[in-house]
């Protein structure tokens, strides 16, 4: 039976000018180079220039994205932003680059807040609204400004994240309603509020009027990290009576190496068949899978047809994946 799906059309990704490497950090930080590589793969991060605003990355990726699509701003009827680091608290940081854009004045436009899941909730949200008729060409962005929320006096947090941002351009498409179609083919989405004191910021409106800095358990992260991402691909996998070896590539949130090396252990996944770039970026959180799989499309690896495994675990706790064939 004939069935819409969320097809990607395109995706495009930005990362600030500024390079910071793991050297340039131990000048003013009790760490080194080679303490933040083993621990974590991390080589640098990009920071964003003073007033350059997550809506400025956001908008670059999703330029990019929109091109790459060939679909025109004015069609983009639906705008996703995926960001723990907005712009202001309100309005969202999605209608910012709905007007920075020029997309479609009276589409929709909403952030989602699931902090190093919110790509792929926002890709679950956009999904289902293409689903639903309502709306056409979504764009789903992951958009991040971390340095704004680091406690750059603390070393065990402030190595670990960056700024960038990535997006793609969903369009609803009628397609066969097979496993052999292209788009989004199963999405899952979890949380587990119990867990919040483990990764938060210590501010907000509500609570102490400020931003705050990001606060972290990094051992109960690391711990809960591995096993929820490993629960969440073993679920899609069953799901939908798929192997591992059905997978083309892995396209995971990218916080750190050792999560993916452990969790590639865990479900006995080979490493090569996971697209990882926390080298070169450091965590930037909603953005990361969005610049994993720009990465991938970008050096070829990920072609027309490929089955790809989105998965990420983040705050809250949250996690999920999305499944989807190119
Ligand atoms: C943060 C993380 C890399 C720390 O690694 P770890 O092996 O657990 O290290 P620990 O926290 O036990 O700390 C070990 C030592 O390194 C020190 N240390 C912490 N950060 C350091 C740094 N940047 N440079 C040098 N030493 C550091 C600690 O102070 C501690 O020293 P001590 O033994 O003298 O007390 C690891 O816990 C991790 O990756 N957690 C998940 C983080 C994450 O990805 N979060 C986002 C998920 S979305």
């Amino acid at each position: 039976m004939a069935v819409i799906r969320s097809v990607i059309r395109g995706c495009g990704a930005y990362l600030p000018q500024r390079v910071v490497s793991n050297s340039e950090l131990a000048k003013t930080l009790d760490t080194s180079d080679d303490w933040i590589r083993e621990r974590t793969g991390i080589r640098q991060r990009h920071i964003a220039a003073q007033g350059e605003l997550t809506s400025d990355l956001g908008a670059a990726a999703a330029k990019q994205a929109m091109v790459r699509a060939g679909i025109s701003p004015s069609a983009i009827d639906l705008v996703v932003c995926a960001t723990s680091t907005p712009d202001r608290t309100f309005p969202a940081t999605a209608t910012a680059i709905q007007a920075k854009l020029g997309l479609k004045p009276g589409g929709a436009a909403f952030d989602v807040q699931a902090v190093c899941s919110g790509f792929v909730y926002g890709m679950t949200i956009a999904d289902s609204m293409l689903k639903g008729g309502d709306f056409k060409q979504a764009l789903v962005i992951g958009a991040e400004t971390f340095s704004r929320i680091l406690d750059w006096e603390d070393r065990a947090t402030s190595v670990l994240f960056g700024d960038g941002a990535g997006a793609v351009v969903l369009e609803a498409q009628m397609q066969k309603g097979t496993s052999a179609d292209r788009g989004v083919l199963l999405t899952r989405l979890h949380a587990d509020g119990r867990y919040g004191d483990d990764l938060h910021v210590d501010g907000g409106p509500s609570s102490t009027q400020t931003v705050g800095h990001l606060r972290m358990n990094g051992r109960e992260v690391f711990r809960h990290a591995v096993t929820n991402i490993s629960d969440v691909i073993q679920e899609t996998l069953v799901d939908t009576g798929l192997t591992v070896d059905e997978i083309d590539w892995f396209v995971p949130h990218q916080a750190n190496r050792r999560i993916l090396e452990g969790t590639a252990k865990k479900i006995g996944i080979p490493i090569d068949k996971i697209v990882m770039t926390v080298d070169k970026h450091a965590n930037t959180s909603a953005a990361s899978i969005p610049l994993a799989l720009n990465a991938a499309l970008e050096d070829g690896r990920i072609k027309e047809g490929n089955l790809v495994l989105m998965e990420a675990m983040g705050g809250g706790f949250t996690w999920g994946s999305v499944l989807a064939r190119w």
